[in-house]
């Protein structure tokens, strides 16, 4: 199993290119599944869940085909099966979205319960109450949900209980086939829903609302193929203003899209560093400083990002202060703090979802290991401030989200190895 070495105590700084976002780009892996036309999918991240996901495509029976530069073409003209095997969707939960475009086009699918990230309960009871409320027919049984409708789906009011991304996503490709008008309320406005909304009116959806809390989508009775790029990962960009962050560094990334980071750039503006943007650049320079603590709460977007508190948290263990982070979507995201706790760290955890993290001046290096996908990117933010080599074993969860991230900060003058 792939480990990460990294020696830390050097001050990062360089430039990087933002990836293509992970988790815009499977989304719109699943919704090529909507048409018999082939689609041509660019600026995709080169990374485990995306040839998971190019796999489920294979395995329904897609025609993918993959060039160097990770332009993706599919074309699922027929398909010779209509299941999403448990084997597949257990190793990643954004796969159980292929059951909203299968169920649209086909009027039947069968998808695995889901599995991924171990980070709470995360249910899909949402999912399954906006496909019935479009009319589908949904069992779950033996660990699979099994849905089906006569015909085209309908239209309807469907309002969530809570904010859900997935869910968000899921019944968005439903309506685009439907036959009526769909109205999605409480609906997530994070920028990747925008972004698969747009490419399924490149395929010539009719939505509207999307970024807003309520999403229209006017039923059409076909998609047709057609060509996008996905917009850039900012999980991925904020990660690595952390982690320069963190070092004093700085760094400067291109292809960005500074517009989606706010909360987060906030937030490093108040840790100490200086931040400027253009409309596809982001630039941020520490000078040396050691940040402040800053205290995160996680909300939907355009809150602070769950997907970016545990790197945060990290930064804040060496920042000089004390600081509360809160975790607010899921009710177990702080697996991590346990690991940083093991460099030296003093973050106490007050309860399930609130963190008191004492800044230290140092931490030293220890083995660690990852647990979940982000909270993994913590413990190298951690390791690259560590005095010492530290091992962070278990880097699959990295491998998941983060393109080529040794040479990303290497890149930026870490000092990282992967070793076997
Ligand atoms: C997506 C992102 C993930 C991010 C999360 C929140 C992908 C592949 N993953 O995950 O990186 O951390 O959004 O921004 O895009 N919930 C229910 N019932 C449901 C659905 C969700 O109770 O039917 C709960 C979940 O347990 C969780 C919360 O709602 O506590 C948010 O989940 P959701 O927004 O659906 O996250 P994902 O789409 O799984």
């Amino acid at each position: 199993m792939d480990k990460l070495l990294i020696t830390g105590g050097r001050t990062l700084s360089g430039s990087l290119r933002v990836s293509g976002a992970k988790n815009s780009a499977l989304k719109i892996l699943a919704g090529t599944l909507l048409t018999d036309e082939a689609v041509s999918i660019g600026n995709v991240p080169h990374l485990h869940d995306v040839t998971t996901m190019i796999e489920l495509l294979g395995c329904l029976g897609a025609e993918v085909v993959v060039d160097e530069k990770m332009r993706v073409e599919v074309a699922a003209r027929e398909l010779n099966s209509l299941k999403a095997p448990y084997e597949l969707v257990k190793t990643m939960r954004a796969s159980f979205v292929v059951l909203g475009p299968l169920l649209a086009r086909f009027g039947r699918a069968e998808v695995s319960l889901p599995g991924g990230c171990a980070i709470g309960a995360r249910p899909v009871d949402q999912h399954l109450k906006g496909l019935a409320a479009l009319g589908a027919d949904i069992e779950v049984e033996e660990g699979y949900v099994r849905a089906s409708r006569q015909g085209r789906l309908t239209g309807a009011d469907i309002t969530f209980d809570l904010v859900t991304v997935g869910g968000t996503e899921n019944i968005l490709m439903a309506a685009t086939l439907a036959e009526g008008i769909t109205r999605i309320h409480n609906a997530a406005r994070e920028p990747e829903i925008v972004d698969l909304a747009n490419f399924l009116n490149a395929m010539g959806a009719r939505v509207s609302g999307q970024g807003t809390d309520t999403i229209m989508v006017e039923g059409v009775e076909r998609l047709h193929g057609c060509s996008f790029d996905v917009m850039p990962d900012r999980v991925e960009a904020g990660t690595y203003l952390i982690a320069a962050a963190a070092t004093g560094g700085s760094v400067r990334l291109t292809d960005a899209a500074p517009g989606t980071l706010g909360a987060v750039l906030e937030k490093l503006e108040q840790s100490g560093a200086s931040v400027e943007r253009t409309e596809t650049t982001l630039s941020l320079d520490m000078h040396g400083r050691r940040p402040r603590a800053v205290d995160i709460e996680t909300d939907v977007y355009p809150g602070f990002p769950t997907d970016m508190q545990a790197q945060y948290l990290a930064m804040n263990a060496v920042a000089e202060g004390t600081s509360r982070v809160t975790e607010t979507i899921f009710e177990n995201r702080f697996m991590h703090v346990q690991e940083i706790n093991r460099l030296g760290a003093r973050i106490e955890l007050q309860n399930a979802s609130t963190a008191i993290v004492h800044g230290v001046e140092r931490l030293k290096a220890a083995p660690v290991m990852a647990t979940d996908l982000r909270a993994s990117f913590s413990l190298v933010v951690a390791a690259l401030v560590a005095e010492g080599t530290t091992l962070i074993d278990r880097i699959y969860h990295i491998d998941r989200g983060y393109e080529t991230i040794e040479e990303k900060l290497s890149l930026l003058g870490a000092d990282v190895q992967r070793v076997r």
